[in-house]
């Protein structure tokens, strides 16, 4: 009796033990799970992934837009929070998002009046933001399907992302074949492979467009923030560059050094007033470096943008107006969210003097991105 009963003891405590390890093990393994996300308009089934790193960092990603609905990070005290903004369903995104989470093509940021000539020939977009084109577009590549193929690899767990614009999509020349891929990665990376070839000369100028907020709620004017750029491209009141190439020092556009972004919000102006501009990166898009830095002092939460792009917008979400209500019912409010979007210049199809957006047949577009999270 009593060696049954200790041999019956000895097995639970095993398989407890066991279940234990079982449990550890796969809490700290990368993972990939896939669940419904419901349809778009048309019928077509919409996907969503989560990916999830060794540390607990997880990313949620769906295939329509190739938008990043949720990001999860740790705090200074180890805890995890989601630091993008979204919606918690598929019909908020698509009733009208101001691009949340979205990955943006064929040409981030505004084109003039939504006209460019490319090889002596005139193109012609659709206007969709005052007098400018914007974001690729009325049905850009954050309103499409894409086809969507996860692994798990040595830097951690990856999806993959493909689709093909067709020739004359949104007005642009070519067939465009894209690949996007975001992996988060054992460094606490959240990285964004991009890369594409085209059949026809054609601008292109992919970015995502998440809107950060580290504390997970409220403003972002205590949030601390580092650019690496010494200059940035002023625009007019249409927010098309003119020309120009300043440096921020001695301006409030100037953050070299860091500073809380709501310091000095008020005197950059804008209607609505705050920063929606592309900075200059210092890296020149030589190589791929550091362009910006963010530390948030009560979560203690820091995140660091690397790229290999020129430029990045800086956006201070001045368009929220309390109208959208997002994820757990939070009501999107002026500056309680910033954008950090690498890109070439915007309107850099209509200024000779930035750098090109041209892609040609026989190249291959690629550019790569990081958000890399921790905390102090
Ligand atoms: C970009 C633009 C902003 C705004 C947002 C979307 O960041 O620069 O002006 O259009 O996208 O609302």
């Amino acid at each position: 009796m009593n060696s049954c009963f200790s041999m019956v003891l000895c097995l639970v405590i095993s398989m407890g033990a066991m279940m234990t390890q079982a449990a550890a093990v796969s809490a700290g393994k990368d993972d990939i799970q896939k669940s419904d996300f419901g349809k778009t308009a048309d019928g077509t089934a919409v996907d969503l992934y989560t990916l999830t790193n060794t540390n607990g960092m997880a990313a949620k990603i769906m295939t329509y837009g190739g938008i990043i609905t949720q990001l999860r990070t740790p705090d200074r005290a180890g805890k995890m929070g989601d630091v993008v903004l979204g919606f918690s369903d598929l019909d908020g995104y698509l009733k009208g998002s101001p691009y949340f989470g979205a990955l943006i093509g064929r040409v981030g940021n505004r084109i003039a009046k939504g006209k460019f000539t490319l090889d002596g020939k005139e193109y012609t977009l659709a206007v969709n933001n005052g007098p400018n084109a914007l974001h690729g577009g009325i049905k850009g590549f954050d309103k499409v399907v894409w086809t969507a193929s996860p692994s798990l690899t040595p830097d951690g767990p990856a999806l993959k992302l493909d689709y093909t614009s067709p020739d004359g999509e949104e007005g642009y020349p070519g067939t465009l074949k894209c690949t996007v891929v975001y992996t988060v990665t054992h460094e606490n990376e959240l990285k964004i492979d991009y890369s594409a070839t085209t059949d026809k000369p054609t601008p292109i100028n992919l970015t995502n467009h998440s809107y950060f907020n580290l504390a997970g709620s409220g403003d972002i004017f205590g949030h601390v923030l580092y650019l690496r750029a010494r200059r940035y491209t002023p625009v007019d009141d249409t927010l098309i560059p003119t020309g120009k190439i300043l440096p921020v020092k001695g301006t409030p556009m100037d953050f070299t050094t860091p500073h809380p972004i709501g310091d000095r919000l008020i005197e950059v102006g804008g209607d609505p007033v705050g920063y929606d501009h592309n900075y200059v990166l210092n890296s020149g898009g030589r190589e791929f470096a550091l362009a910006a830095r963010v530390c948030e002092p009560t979560s203690g939460r820091i995140m660091e943008v690397y790229t290999d792009q020129p430029g990045v917008q800086f956006y201070t979400g001045n368009f929220l107006d309390w109208t959208l209500a997002g994820k757990g019912g939070w009501l999107y409010g002026k500056h309680e969210a910033f954008c950090l979007e690498t890109q070439h210049f915007p309107d850099s199809v209509n200024h000779p003097n930035f750098p090109s957006t041209i892609l040609r047949p026989g190249h291959t577009y690629h550019t790569v991105t990081c958000y890399k999270f921790s905390a102090k």
